[in-house]
């Protein structure tokens, strides 16, 4: 990426001189390597500024174009225990008139798919259930929702924010239509993602103003950060097969030191169905807010999501758990420089907050 924040200063969109093409080449090899990396054309990669915008271009950009295709809004299919990023263009276009129905999964967090056939109806034209969970890390049958949906011609929109890099994510080969993704999940910068689609699905544009990315997303776009996301996908997918069974192995080794150590602790979501680095446990008896607090000092961990500002997780609540339970619930993620002993060091740390805390009930 260094180069292009200076040095290799031109704008991609600007054709006329030398430093604009030196950019446009180097985003059309961002593009190709990015590509091949998720096994799709080129031609099907639209740069985003993340996960967030790729959710609202295919959830919007294409219920507004199927509205104006059949002259009313249809009929959306979700999971209550999607991210905010999803959950709320839903909202918005339940507003505009469109027609929802959120599912809420099973107590493992994952889909019944009989729940899913039971809720078509003739005018669904799509599906949003992401890979992998933010909070609870599980994975869904995409490859079988897929077929459910294909069969009855609807699209499916998964967000693969969590996917990416963590597991094995090729949308053609899982039949997804829309695929969001966003870099900062692999160890890429912030700020910059794509929406993965075949070109010929109707798609209106949220903003106007150029004729950048095919116009559906139009805007500069953002040179460095592009070569940083095809990059971060490299290095993830070149060294997935590694990762997946290293961070596996010690997050399992983990969850048994904090069991071994602390009583009272569950997993929140399938053990086995489940992204290597996640983990997120309830603790009974202590206070989610204190125990947070005291965490803080040792451990960087959360009760939820980034987004949702400290409220009690929608995902636990909709897998069961009250507003308090789901407080104290510690969501753990490891990485790919995660080492033993730091993980010895944080299962201590945590066995003596809990302690401290429940000594003081
Ligand atoms: C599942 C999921 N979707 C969407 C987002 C938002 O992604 P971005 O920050 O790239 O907009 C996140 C990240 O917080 C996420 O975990």
């Amino acid at each position: 990426m260094a180069p292009y924040w200076n040095e290799k200063w031109g704008n991609s969109s600007s054709r006329q001189h030398r430093e604009g093409l030196k950019a446009a080449a180097a985003v059309s090899m961002a593009r190709e390597e990015l590509a091949s990396h998720l096994r799709v054309a080129p031609e099907q990669i639209i740069f985003t500024s993340g996960a967030t915008e790729a959710n609202n271009i295919a959830l919007i950009g294409h219920a507004r174009a199927m509205s104006e295709i059949h002259g009313k809004p249809g009929h959306l299919i979700t999971l209550s225990t999607e991210h905010r990023a999803v959950l709320d263009p839903i909202k918005q276009l339940e507003k505009e008139g469109f027609q929802v129905t959120e599912i809420t999964p099973q107590k493992d967090g994952i889909l019944d798919l009989n729940q899913l056939v039971e809720v078509f109806k003739e005018n669904t034209f799509l599906v949003s259930i992401m890979i992998a969970n933010n909070e609870i890390g599980v994975i869904q049958p995409i490859k079988e929702i897929a077929q459910l949906c294909k069969e009855r011609n609807i699209l499916l929109h998964s967000d693969a924010a969590q996917a990416l890099g963590h597991i094995s994510l090729y949308p053609e080969f899982l039949g997804i239509d829309f695929t969001s993704v966003s870099a900062h999940k692999m160890y890429g910068p912030k700020g910059i993602g794509a929406l993965i689609m075949r070109p010929e699905i109707p798609v209106q544009p949220l903003q106007w103003g150029g004729s950048q990315e095919k116009g559906i997303r139009p805007g500069t776009l953002a040179v460095p950060l592009i070569i940083g996301l095809a990059k971060a996908a490299e290095i993830a997918i070149r060294d997935l097969k590694d990762y997946e069974l290293l961070v596996t192995k010690m997050r399992n080794k983990f969850l048994e030191e904090l069991k071994s150590k602390i009583s009272g602790i569950s997993l929140n979501g399938s053990q086995d169905e489940r992204l290597p680095h996640n983990l997120n446990i309830t603790i009974a008896g202590v206070q989610g807010s204190i125990l947070h607090k005291e965490l803080r000092p040792f451990i960087s961990c959360s009760s939820g999501s980034a987004c949702a500002n400290g409220a009690p997780s929608h995902v636990l609540m909709a897998l069961g758990l009250n507003a308090q339970e789901a407080k104290a619930s510690l969501r753990l993620s490891l990485s790919r420089y995660t080492t033993e002993a730091e993980l010895k060091n944080a299962a201590i740390k945590i066995k003596d907050v809990i302690n401290k805390l429940r000594s003081q009930n």
